[in-house]
């Protein structure tokens, strides 16, 4: 089979320019690793692991594939000094962000030979960050699940791509042949994908939570604000629509009880929550309910993508899964795309008159 050279194999050395993003509760070592053995860029989601569960979860991935692979780190997280450390101890590939890491953080990354790329939702923190040392971003598009912008990829695209020299990754909306053909015409490096990981064999969310995301169409998600406080595309549920009728204080309430759990299950101190609250605070202009709102949103994930309650939970997910039908596993996927991705390439080829 022929094979896709961009700036994305060459700076992460992997055999496929396609990423399975780090999505909390899902991205675990299972699917990590059978990504990377399909020879795309698997990424260990960790905000929603405690430091001693990624640790165990790097150890683990380790024992699955000898492939580059990398972890997500939440910047804002009290302890992601340490989880840095482990990151380059463990000699990890590539440190993903989803907020933007502080300066130093990128440059002791770089200095260890650790590949930074960011995830962003606009040209300017792209800029800024490519202005840190970043090596690569991924923007995500509109159309993407979990927290996302208002535009969509097919516009935030190209106003990145103008904006920065440094290797583009797109995401939001991808999940075939065509996607990766028309990203690399945009002139990106690849195509990062969440949703469609997600409803993959190696995927470990439970097998009805997966038909229930099979079951939906193209217009079945929603954005919400009402999860924790920041626009977050999930799917629509009774859960969502009433979260999405209720007031203010029941949710504030719902949300402490919710944050109460997280505490209890991640062993986290309060005092450590209030901490990482009191940094988000200083990091954003978000108000103290959207504080409590944000440890709110782990529970709420949980529930539907490791304990299957679809009820009780909420579920992540990009407007893309109204296109998806089937869990393939991680090799005919991305063999799949990236072997269609050539035939579009060609065909363009072809076109020239
Ligand atoms: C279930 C789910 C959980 C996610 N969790 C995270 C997360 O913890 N951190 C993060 O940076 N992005 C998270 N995302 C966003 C994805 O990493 C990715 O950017 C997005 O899914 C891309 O759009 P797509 O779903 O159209 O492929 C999540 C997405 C989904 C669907």
């Amino acid at each position: 089979m022929s094979t896709l050279r961009t700036a994305l194999t060459e700076l992460v050395g992997v055999e496929h320019p396609v990423v399975q993003t780090g999505m909390g509760w899902v991205a675990g070592p299972r699917l990590v690793a059978g990504t990377a053995n399909a020879g795309g860029l698997g990424i260990l989601a960790s905000a929603t692991m405690t430091y001693e569960e990624l640790e165990a979860a790097v150890a683990k991935t380790k024992t699955l594939t000898d492939k580059p692979f990398g972890v997500n780190i939440r910047a804002d997280a009290t302890d992601a000094p340490q989880r840095i450390d482990l990151l380059i101890r463990e000699n990890v590939r590539v440190a993903s962000f989803a907020l933007a890491p502080k300066q130093e953080l990128i440059a002791k990354l770089k200095d260890a030979g650790v590949v930074v790329i960011p995830s962003i939702g606009a040209a300017k923190h792209a800029k800024k960050v490519a202005s840190w040392g970043a090596d690569a971003v991924i923007v995500q598009g509109g159309e993407g699940g979990g927290h996302t912008g208002p535009v969509a990829t097919t516009l935030l695209l190209p106003s990145v791509l103008d904006a920065v020299d440094i290797p583009v990754v797109a995401a939001g909306g991808f999940y075939d042949g065509r996607g990766l053909a028309a990203a690399l015409a945009y002139g990106a490096a690849g195509v990062a994908m969440g949703t469609r990981f997600l409803l993959t064999q190696e995927s470990t969310v439970p097998d009805s939570v997966k038909q229930e995301y099979l079951a939906r169409g193209l217009q079945d998600t929603t954005v919400s604000r009402k999860v924790d406080g920041m626009p977050h595309r999930v799917l629509n549920t009774e859960l969502v629509t009433s979260l999405e009728h209720s007031g203010n204080v029941r949710g504030l309430v719902a949300a402490a009880r919710n944050a109460s759990k997280f505490k209890a299950m991640t062993g986290m101190k309060w005092s450590t929550l209030v901490r990482d609250g009191l940094a988000m605070k200083k990091s954003s202009d978000r108000t103290w309910q959207q504080i409590i709102m944000a440890a709110n949103t782990p529970m709420l994930l949980k529930a539907g993508l490791v304990e299957g309650n679809t009820h009780a939970g909420v579920l992540a997910s990009g407007q893309v899964v109204g296109l998806l039908d089937d869990l393939p596993t991680c090799k005919d996927l991305i063999d799949g795309i990236v072997a269609d991705a050539i035939k579009r390439i060609d065909a363009l080829g072809a076109l020239r008159a």
